[in-house]
């Protein structure tokens, strides 16, 4: 093991945040000894946690680790009393998550989809309609309506009007397109663009973007273009048909969320969110479930923490380059949800951390032979 520790800053946030991070930090204490390089983890404070004794929802010095760590794992952040508050400074200041994004430059979020036998049962869907899903989510991050100026409520006092701006670059698009179309690449080669071009502006830059770039740079690529309602209609009819889905930030999130349905929970789908390539060939990285704080179940353990595992399990596969450990990570994943002890959002009576111990004794059982 060479003596250059992993650095890696992770920020449990609100709900159950903290829950699905704990296991999804058990989960890779238990692979850790298969890795060349320690694992250096600094806890901190992110979200409304932050704010309750910093008052602000990320410390300064917090955002300076960030980039100075190998990697990120978070939790989620957001409840009742901190979403709304009237806060100078846009999205980055009301937002831990906004503000790392931002800050990092964290432009590509990825977000895997994909049907699991045994939790099949637990959609809505016919399971013959559900059963060939597995797809990836390319969401633009750091721009869009999200960060757009200008934005705000005006003449509160008067006719009130509120504001938000959808903006895209022409780079902007560029680079969440060459990604979509990389990753498409090394999957079934296929990239799905949604967009509004029949309403927006933004939707037809969007789309004559998508066009040059695959043109240019990826024309063994299939690139097919869907107007962002039909395409949720058809990802909920269909979904073994795609492959990757590029959309902007607002599309994205929308687009990631409803495919979770697809899955069986919002407690399954994990993320990776990327920076640029940097000159040393790495890129900041983000890693963390698709869902929130969940405040409805927060504070009772039965939070499904599968969406953190698979986090984690990203951050192997992306950031240590161990494809390997993330597929078996993966396959006691599977193993796991294919028994009875499963958390109540997919039916069963589960602890987060039954769920976590299972799926560490069953990684323990392989690590046992590596
Ligand atoms: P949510 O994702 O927190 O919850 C939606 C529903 O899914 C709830 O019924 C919840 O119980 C369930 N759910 C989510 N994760 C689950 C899990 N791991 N196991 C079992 N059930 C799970 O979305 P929301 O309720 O709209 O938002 C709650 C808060 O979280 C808000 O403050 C919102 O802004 C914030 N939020 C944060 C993130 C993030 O940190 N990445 C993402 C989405 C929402
Ligand atoms: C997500 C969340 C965030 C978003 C919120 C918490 C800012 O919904 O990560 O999907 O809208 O991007
Ligand atoms: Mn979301």
């Amino acid at each position: 093991m060479t003596s250059d520790p992993f650095r890696l800053l992770c920020l449990p946030g609100d709900g159950i945040g903290p829950e699905v991070t704990q296991a999804a930090l058990a989960v890779l204490e238990a692979v850790a000894p298969a890795l060349d390089r320690p694992i250096d983890i600094t806890h901190e404070l992110a979200g409304g946690a932050c704010y309750e004794v910093h008052g602000v929802f990320l410390r300064n010095e917090t955002a300076q680790q960030a980039h100075e760590v190998d990697a990120i794992l978070f939790g989620a952040e957001g409840g009742v009393g901190w979403d709304n508050l009237d806060i100078p400074g846009g999205p980055t200041a009301r937002s831990s998550l906004s503000r790392l994004r931002k800050e990092l430059d964290l432009f590509a979020n990825i977000r895997p989809v994909r049907s699991w036998p045994l939790a099949i049962a637990q959609t809505p869907f016919r399971p013959e309609v559900v059963a060939e899903a597995d797809l990836l989510v390319v969401r633009e991050n750091t721009s869009g309506i999200y960060f757009g100026e200008p934005r705000g409520i005006f003449d509160r006092e008067g006719e009130a009007r509120a504001i938000d701006t959808q903006s895209y670059t022409r780079a902007e698009i560029d680079r969440c397109a060459h990604m979509a179309f990389a990753l498409a690449d090394k999957r079934k080669g296929k990239v799905t663009s949604a967009d509004k071009a029949n309403v927006m502006e933004s939707g037809v830059l969007w789309r004559e973007r998508l066009e040059a770039v695959h043109k240019e740079y990826w024309a063994h690529v299939t690139l097919e273009h869907l107007y962002a309602d039909a395409c949720l209609f058809d990802l909920v009819c269909h979904p073994g048909r795609f492959d990757v889905i590029v959309a902007d930030n607002l599309f994205g999130d929308l687009i990631s969320d409803c495919a979770a349905a697809i899955s069986g929970s919002l407690g399954l789908l994990p993320s990776a969110s990327l920076g640029p390539l940097k000159a040393d060939g790495r890129r900041a990285a983000l890693f963390e479930p698709v869902h929130g704080s969940a405040p409805d179940i927060a504070g009772r353990g039965i939070a499904n923490p599968i969406a953190a595992i698979l986090s984690v399990a990203m951050m192997l596969q992306l950031s240590f380059q161990r494809s390997d450990l993330a597929a078996k990570i993966e396959n006691s994943v599977e193993r796991v949800l294919s028994g009875t002890r499963i958390t109540p959002d997919l039916g069963g009576d589960a602890s987060t951390l039954d769920v976590a111990d299972n799926i560490v004794a069953d990684i323990d059982g392989w690590m046992s032979t590596l």
